[in-house]
C-alpha cells in the first residue's frame, strides 16, 4: 500500500510532470476501492446532492451531509488524499463562517484539504482559510453552486471576453493562497493558458488535456448514474447495469424458493428432540 500523500507530493508530482488521478466518492466502500486501485485522491464532491440524494442540483447539500460522508470516505480509505467539498451557504456569509466550516471539514470529517468554489468573489474567503492552516482547492469555470446565476450548467471561457473571466479568477484564487486548482467545464485553449502560467497544480475535469491531472465523478465513470452523464466524463465500465441484472436474479431466486441455498443457512446444533418437545409444550399454551 503507498503512502498517503501530502500537498507537497500533489505539488512535486506537478513539477515532474505526473498527471493525478482523482476521483468523486462519498461512501466508505467506493472509497476502498479507490484506495486499492491506487487512486491520488477522493473528492468528497457536493455532487451527493443528484447521485446520493436525488436532488436536481448540489445546493441542498448541507455541512452535516457533507461531513458525514467525509467520516465515511476517510474510514475506507485511511491512506488517500480526502479533499472535503464546502456545500453551498458554508463560506458565502462570511470569512468567520468560512474558516469555522472549513476547520469542522478538517477535524470532524477528517479530510487533508477542503475545495470551495469561485474566483474573484471569494478571494477573501480562500485567504481568511488558508491563513488558519488549511489547505485549500480552488474551484472556478462551470462551478455548479452557481449555475443558476450562470443561467444553467455552462461551459466558461469559450470567448475571450469570458475566458478574461475565468483566467482573473484563476489568479485571484492562486493570489489568495489556494494550493491547486479545479477548472470544470473550460476550453482546453483556456485551461492550458491558466496551466502554463499558475505555479500550483492546475487539475481538470471537462477542461482537456493540459492540466497536472483529471478528475471524474465516479458515479460517471462506472455508470453508477442514469439521469445524466456530460460530455466530458468517459465510463469505465457499467456498474448500473450489473447491479441491475444482479437485482433481477436476486428477485427470480427468492420468488423460485432457489435463495437461500443451504449455504446460507445456519445450522441448529442443540438436541432435536429436546427441541422438538419444547416446541410442542409451547405450542399448547400459545395465544396468538
Ligand atoms: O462535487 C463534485 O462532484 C465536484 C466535481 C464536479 C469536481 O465538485
Amino acid at each position: 500500500m503507498s503512502k498517503k500523500k501530502t500537498i507537497l507530493d500533489l505539488q512535486q508530482m506537478k513539477e515532474r510532470g505526473e498527471q493525478a488521478a482523482w476521483m468523486v466518492i462519498y461512501d466508505s466502500c467506493m472509497a476502498s476501492f479507490a484506495e486499492e486501485a491506487g487512486m491520488d485522491m477522493i473528492l468528497v464532491g457536493d455532487s451527493m446532492g443528484m447521485i446520493i440524494y436525488g436532488y436536481e442540483g448540489t445546493v441542498p447539500v448541507t455541512m452535516d451531509m457533507s461531513i458525514a460522508h467525509c467520516q465515511g470516505v476517510r474510514r475506507g480509505a485511511p491512506n488517500t488524499y480526502i479533499i472535503g467539498d464546502m456545500p453551498f451557504g458554508s463560506y458565502q456569509s462570511s470569512c468567520e463562517d468560512a474558516v469555522n466550516n472549513a476547520v469542522r471539514f478538517i477535524k470532524e470529517g477528517g479530510v487533508d484539504a477542503i475545495k470551495l468554489e469561485g474566483g474573484v468573489a471569494v478571494a477573501d474567503r480562500i485567504r481568511a482559510i488558508s491563513n488558519a492552516g488549511i489547505v485549500v482547492f480552488g474551484h472556478i469555470g462551470l462551478t455548479p453552486q452557481s449555475s443558476a446565476a450562470m443561467g444553467g450548467f455552462k461551459v466558461q471561457g469559450k470567448t475571450t471576453a469570458s475566458a478574461k473571466a475565468v483566467i482573473e479568477d484563476a489568479v485571484a484564487v492562486y493570489r489568495a493562497g489556494a494550493r491547486t486548482l479545479l477548472l470544470e467545464g473550460v476550453p482546453e485553449e483556456t485551461a492550458a493558458y491558466i496551466h502554463r502560467i499558475l505555479p500550483i497544480p492546475v487539475y481538470g475535469i471537462g477542461a482537456g488535456s493540459d492540466c497536472d491531472g483529471q478528475v471524474i465523478l465516479a458515479a460517471d465513470a462506472l455508470g453508477v448514474y442514469k439521469n445524466f452523464t456530460p460530455k466530458f466524463a468517459k465510463k469505465y465500465c457499467n456498474l448500473g447495469e450489473i447491479a441491475t441484472q444482479g437485482m433481477k436474479e436476486f428477485i427470480d431466486e427468492v420468488k423460485t424458493g432457489v435463495f437461500p441455498a443451504p449455504e446460507h443457512k445456519y445450522k441448529f446444533t442443540g438436541d432435536r428432540d429436546e427441541f422438538a418437545s419444547f416446541l410442542a409444550e409451547y405450542e399448547k399454551n400459545l395465544e396468538l
